[in-house]
């Protein structure tokens, strides 16, 4: 099943049809935190995770995606909105529409990373770790640079 938001002359959508990978990894290879990913892995990552494509028509204006099981955990990941798109509150109907999404509920927990951007996760209600000494990382030793 595929859902969809709109807001203004924009759409927020789920179906994977209409995601234009193309533009998607164009921008996510130039990104601080995926520089260099390869089109193979983006289109992976999108097919193993829950895609919410930004639209205008039929271009393609911003993305994000969730990593989850469904039932008790979501990560949000790869939040972008295009340049010309920017600064019209799309970038939080993305995140909304996410933490919105019928089967995306009743979890325990969403995290995410980000270097800048915290000021537009706040406001919907994202906080900074409550116990980052129970968190770790594992970064494997022939990891890509970020
Ligand atoms: C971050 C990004 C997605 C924001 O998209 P956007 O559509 O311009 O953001 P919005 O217009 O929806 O902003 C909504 C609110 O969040 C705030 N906000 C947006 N970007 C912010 C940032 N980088 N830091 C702090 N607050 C931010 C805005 O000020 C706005 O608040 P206001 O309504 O009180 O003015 C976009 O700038 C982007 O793609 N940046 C490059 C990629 C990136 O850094 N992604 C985040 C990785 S975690």
């Amino acid at each position: 099943v595929d859902y969809e938001w709109e807001h203004g002359e924009y759409l927020v959508s789920t179906d994977r049809r209409r995601i234009d990978v193309e533009a998607v990894h164009a921008f996510l290879t130039t990104s601080y935190w995926a520089r260099g990913v390869s089109l193979d892995r983006v289109a992976r990552s999108i097919d193993n995770s829950v895609p919410l494509g930004l639209y205008r028509d039929t271009q393609q204006a911003g993305f994000a995606r969730v990593i989850t099981d469904y039932a008790t955990f979501g990560y949000l990941a790869d939040v972008f909105v295009l340049e010309p798109h920017r600064g019209r509150g799309l970038g939080r109907r993305l995140v909304e529409a996410a933490l919105e999404h019928p089967e995306l509920q009743g979890f325990r927990k969403w995290l995410l990373a980000t270097r800048d951007a915290h000021g537009l996760y706040r406001q919907l209600g994202f906080t900074d770790l409550a116990n980052p000494q129970q968190f770790m990382q594992r970064v494997p030793p022939n990891a890509p640079d970020r």
